[in-house]
């Protein structure tokens, strides 16, 4: 499928009335949320421009977004989904609030991993859990889990463990073998784990993401639950549509329980339906875009800005960069904000070891891409 990904002009996306691009005064450029800078895949917008035209705006009916999924995971990933086991929620977030109301009690510890997605941190205290953070390693070799850590506080009575895989912001692909080793101890010490994989459909060339609860089957785990969206992979986040898949007819029980006071919405159901059926041509047209915007990064960081540590993710279209040798006194997204007018994500939100850092956003034109970089190297200069 041949798309152009680079076409979408700043005045066309100045246009926007998202959040992205509505949040900071008209002469900074947003690379910070992540949403894309993408038009829609043609089958998408059909499907919502069909549904607005003849009056189709009612209430959701989510029946056919099981069978949609199931169909995408097992020709995406060769892992086979029952139907059964899906449920469907507004968004990941809300599924993750919803999920841990029924597998923990209040005050129950939920093990995280910074630098970790924000919200994390904020759903855990909304929903009165305890944040039970248990650091990613650093080294030569990258990011890893800390297994010695994970260990310990499994055994300490954790009550579940928010895995995500892939991991925002580092873009780190778990492996098989570490998958393999979270479900055996997760199994061994009564931990549900649940799985973050709304980034999963992104890997990069030469990458393979295994959904989590393939491996939980083959160990044994039947506490496991995977949380998913088509709202990432086809920039779908404000029609509101999740996906929760039980790791087992038990955990589906529980699930069933959590109620669904706060309802999807009918043109996200609609949305997810149409991407998860037609949409993974232009899928794999974004995957090749954003693989060629992965090393134009590389480049434009190793041409302008060298100080910058930059280890291009393994999936997804955020960037974790490492600000540390550039030697500023303020955080460095505020410094790229206000001498640069590029926004970026405050690296400190994902953890403390993030301060020197920042997350940027690379799902956008070439052209964008290059001048958030310019911009970035402007404010230092
Ligand atoms: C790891 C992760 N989980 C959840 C979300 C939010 O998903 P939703 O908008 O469906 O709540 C994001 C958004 O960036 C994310 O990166």
């Amino acid at each position: 499928m041949n798309v152009d990904f680079d076409a979408l002009t700043l005045a066309e996306l100045r246009r926007r009335r998202s959040a992205k691009w509505t949040a900071f005064p008209p002469d900074v450029l947003p690379a910070w949320i992540a949403e894309m800078d993408v038009l829609l895949d043609a089958p998408i917008r059909d499907a919502l421009l069909a549904a607005i035209e003849s009056g189709d705006t009612g209430y959701a009916n989510a029946r056919d977004v099981a069978p949609a999924f199931a169909r995408f995971a097992a020709s995406w990933f060769g892992w086979t989904v029952d139907p059964a086991r899906v449920l469907v929620s507004p968004d990941v977030l809300a599924a993750l609030a919803a999920t841990l109301g029924v597998v923990s009690s209040p005050g129950a510890k939920i093990i995280v991993n910074s630098p970790v997605y924000p919200p994390f941190y904020r759903v855990i205290g909304e929903v009165a859990r305890t944040v039970d953070n248990v650091p990613l390693r650093h080294d030569a070799d990258g990011w890893s889990l800390h297994f010695g850590a994970l260990e310990r506080a499994f055994a300490g009575g954790a009550a579940a463990y928010v895995l995500c895989s892939p991991h925002n912001p580092l873009g780190t692909v778990w492996d098989d073998g570490d998958l393999a080793r979270v479900a055996e101890l997760a199994r061994h010490y009564g931990v549900t784990v649940i799985a973050d994989e709304i980034h999963a459909p992104l890997t990069a060339a030469g990458e393979r993401h295994t959904p989590f609860l393939t491996i939980a089957e083959r160990v044994g785990l039947g506490d496991a639950v995977a949380l998913w969206s088509a709202s990432k992979s086809w920039n779908l986040a404000g029609l509101k549509c999740a996906l929760m898949v039980a790791g087992s007819e038990a955990m589906r029980r529980r699930l069933r329980a959590i109620p669904l006071d706060v309802p999807y919405g009918h043109l996200g159901v609609l949305a997810t339906v149409t991407a998860f059926e037609q949409g993974e041509p232009w899928l794999r047209a974004l995957c090749v875009h954003l693989d060629r915007n992965r090393r134009l990064l590389r480049d434009l960081l190793a041409e302008r800005l060298p100080a910058i540590g930059y280890e291009p993710p393994q999936a997804g279209y955020l960037a974790w960069l490492d600000c540390s040798a550039l030697g500023l006194e303020d955080q460095p997204v505020d410094v790229f904000l206000e001498r640069g007018r590029v926004a970026l994500s405050r690296g400190r939100d994902f953890g403390t070891e993030g301060a020197a850092c920042v997350r940027l956003n690379f799902g956008t034109t070439a052209p964008i891409l290059t001048e958030v970089v310019e911009r970035m190297q402007r404010a230092l200069g």
